[in-house]
């Protein structure tokens, strides 16, 4: 699949001069229809294996695929088995690859699967791994709970708020082992706080002059990219996606995505390969086609969301809006918001006067929007972060966190924004 029959560069970037944009490149680019009987879409290849012709290109094929040897120039390789490589997922790769302008991504099984196989490539027994807090409740747990029965401590810093910087953070790791990884969720579920991407790569950086070794930066960027933020610009090494998300746009799979650069995919592919957490190929197709609307979806989204900030921040029963957009010029986090994000997002928090009761009975009274977790559908979403997707957090680093109650997170899908508008009042009237 990453090779083309000469009449056509499938992994041309530029038309002559002209740069293309990942929008456009997303119909086309890293397949060639002339190699599938000319069929337009890819085919998806629902093979366990694939045939090779001779026993030696099956020798040859291995040494590379095993970093036994590098490939030579000019060497056309074939593919193995579908947990090391399929066509589907190759083509999902580089194009997904694209929206970051990096060197390579690697598709998983979901989000999790990115993040646990990332961490588990990178940390050793006797390492420390800081994060950002608040942070999805799934990663948290992984931290906090499985990660120290490998040997592998923690030390928390706050996104925004009042809590323990990320300087403080590193000052106290390093008393505890080799500070491996910096991790961070920015804009951080369900707060919106907001993590320094520049920060993070000056504490690396110093930490990196002070001890020689360098953390490596791993940035999950579920919520505002590929569109709205790109962290490898701002010194991240990996970018996290669950693909669950925007990116599959349709909340109609789980898979997850790692972003980033050769040297450092190399090993988190081998960890892949070996703890076979890579997607299956149908699911990658169903990404393919979602890469072809991801723009218009997220725009459409952001477009609804703000509208429907606007309109919940004048509402007399609601309380603070975690909404970006509506950062002031004196807020600490306005400019780590001018300075990486291009767009608010279209998914955020607010509370409403009251608390559980207050909470769950606008919930439970909503016709439109649907009460699930996740985000990042065509369909609006909401839900209780404090009892549902943070309900593995400590209550009382909720609670320092902000994440209370009476707090509501939206993911604001594609529908018609006065319909949402119409259900939020009626759900809101209930209270
Ligand atoms: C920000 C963020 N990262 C990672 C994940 C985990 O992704 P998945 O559910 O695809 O494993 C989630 C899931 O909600 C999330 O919201």
């Amino acid at each position: 699949m990453t090779k083309d029959t000469g009449a056509k560069d499938t992994h041309a970037t530029k038309l002559g001069n002209h740069t293309l944009s990942p929008e456009t490149q997303m119909m086309g680019y890293g397949y060639d229809p002339m190699l599938s009987e000319g069929s337009l879409k890819p085919p998806i290849f629902m093979t366990s294996t694939f045939v090779f012709k001779t026993a030696n290109d099956g020798k040859e094929f291995f040494e590379v695929a095993y970093g036994k040897r590098e490939k030579r120039q000019d060497e056309e390789l074939g593919l193995i088995y579908s947990r090391i490589n399929n066509p589907n997922l190759e083509v999902l790769e580089d194009r997904l690859a694209l929206w970051e302008k990096a060197d390579k991504a690697l598709v998983f099984a979901s989000g999790m699967a990115a993040i646990s196989t990332c961490l588990l490539s990178h940390l050793r027994p006797g390492d420390v791994i800081i994060y950002s807090a608040p942070i999805y409740g799934g990663t948290e747990y992984l931290i906090r709970n499985i990660l120290p029965e490998y040997g592998v401590k923690s030390v928390e810093f706050e996104a925004g708020g009042t809590g323990p910087t990320l300087a403080a953070a590193i000052e106290k790791a390093k008393k505890l082992g080799r500070v491996a990884v910096i991790y961070a969720e920015t804009p951080a579920n369900p707060t919106n706080d907001l993590v320094d991407l520049v920060a993070c790569k000056t504490e690396a950086d110093a930490l990196e002059k002070d001890t020689g070794n360098k953390p490596l930066i791993i940035i999950d960027n579920t919520y505002l990219g590929p569109i709205w933020q790109h962290p490898l610009e701002h010194g991240a090494d990996i970018v996290i996606y669950s693909l669950t998300k925007y990116i599959g746009g349709h909340s109609d799979l789980v898979a997850g995505a790692a972003v980033g650069k050769g040297d450092i995919m190399a090993g988190v592919a081998g960890f892949r390969t070996i703890l076979g957490t890579m997607c299956d190929p149908h699911t990658g197709w169903l990404i393919l086609r979602s890469l072809e609307t991801l723009k218009l979806r997220m725009t459409a989204a952001g477009d609804n969301a703000e509208k429907i900030a606007t309109y919940l921040r004048d509402h007399p029963k609601v309380g603070k809006v975690n909404y970006l957009g509506f950062l002031g010029e004196n807020d600490p986090a306005y400019h780590i918001y001018k300075q990486q994000c291009k767009a608010p997002g279209a998914t955020f928090s607010f509370t409403v006067e009251g608390g559980e009761k207050e909470a769950f009975a606008v919930l439970d009274a909503l016709k439109i929007i649907k009460l699930a977790v996740s985000l990042g559908g065509t369909e609006s979403l909401m839900e209780s972060p404090y009892f549902m997707t943070h309900a593995d957090v400590p209550d009382d680093v909720k609670e320092r966190l902000g994440v209370t109650p009476a707090m509501l997170r939206i993911s604001v899908g594609v529908e018609n924004a006065d319909d949402l508008i119409a259900d939020l009042e009626q759900a809101l009237s209930v209270i």
